[in-house]
């Protein structure tokens, strides 16, 4: 963490942090609350395609499945797809997270569905399918579930290349479950990303509030602001952290101190938005075929079947 954050702060021109360390346990429960807020549709609209598409997913898997779900988060949205699946096979479940606690979350979650054994991870996502894909039973497929539009959080490219790099990890017949936000208005974006209650700005500062707890740093949270704006050459939402002032700040466990000029920003997240056809598309290259896509009709949004080739 100190030297990500260390490098991020110390680049030439635009000053970064990697949107990965906003979930910590503080930054996991106000993505939690942000997932609520009217203005955020994203996971409703992911829950919703879910609930309604659960059997539909399941009818179209060949042959006995296990289940790996990279980045699990409480495990609530994955529910349905483990209850389809039970009606007919025993499942072995595999959430693979980095967070402890969000693993402890979902394992307790989904505890009480009778026909399935949990088996969790707490490893990045490509070692821990890696770990599960070493585990497969003679003649099993697996079902990897990547919800909520993580992959958004990646540039295309490095997208691209991590579906790329679970492909080589599966079997030809193995399946991907992909979420995908999909293109939308700028201000129904914004909207999202700058809600009015603020829960998206606080999970946005205590990415500063964590480096003072956990690298002794004196971030000054009243004098950065969060910023949301629209990217139109990548078609994604930035997130980043505004100086309102310029200050310098201690960051002594990363042995650095950043100086940031007025209005000088952190770049802290950016969530790509796709088309339909994009992600077909983009599945191809990486070696899938689109067996289906569902699309919700009240925030857009698809849910992508893809069957590794
Ligand atoms: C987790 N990820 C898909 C969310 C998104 O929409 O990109 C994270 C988020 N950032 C701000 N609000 C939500």
């Amino acid at each position: 963490f100190a030297a990500d954050v260390r490098a991020g702060l110390t680049k030439p021109n635009q000053k970064e942090l990697l949107s990965k360390y906003l979930y910590d346990d503080v930054g996991s429960a106000l993505f939690e609350v942000i997932s609520h807020l009217p203005e955020y549709g994203l996971t409703r609209a992911d829950e919703r395609l879910l609930r309604r598409y659960a059997g539909d997913i399941v009818e179209r898997l060949a042959g006995p499945v296990a289940v790996a779900e990279l980045g699990s988060g409480s495990g609530k949205k994955t529910r349905q797809i483990l209850e389809a699946l039970c009606l007919r096979q025993k499942t072995r479940y595999y959430p693979i997270e980095i967070s402890p606690t969000a693993l402890a979350m979902c394992q307790r979650e989904l505890s009480d569905i009778d026909c399935i054994s949990i088996v969790g991870f707490e490893r990045e996502y490509l070692d821990g399918l890696l770990e599960v894909a070493a585990q497969r039973r003679s003649g099993q497929h697996l079902l990897v579930l990547f919800l909520g539009s993580t992959i958004g959080n990646f540039d295309r490219m490095a997208g691209l290349k991590f579906l790329n790099q679970v492909r080589r990890i599966l079997q030809p017949g193995d399946s991907l479950l992909l979420g995908t936000d999909l293109v939308k208005s700028s201000s129904q974006l914004l909207a999202a990303y700058a809600d009015e209650l603020g829960v998206t700005a606080a999970f946005n500062l205590n990415l500063l509030a964590r480096i003072n707890r956990e690298l002794d740093a004196n971030f000054d949270l009243s004098r950065f602001e969060h910023v949301a704006k629209i990217n139109y050459e990548s078609r994604s939402v930035e997130m980043h952290l505004r100086s309102t002032s310029r200050q310098i700040v201690d960051i002594p466990v990363a042995n650095v101190a950043v100086e940031f000029l007025e209005g000088e920003t952190i770049w802290t997240e950016s969530s790509h938005k796709y088309s339909p056809d994009e992600v077909v598309q983009m599945a191809r290259t990486a070696g899938f075929r689109c067996d289906v896509q569902w699309i919700d009709d009240e925030w857009p949004f698809a849910e992508n079947l893809l069957i590794a080739e």
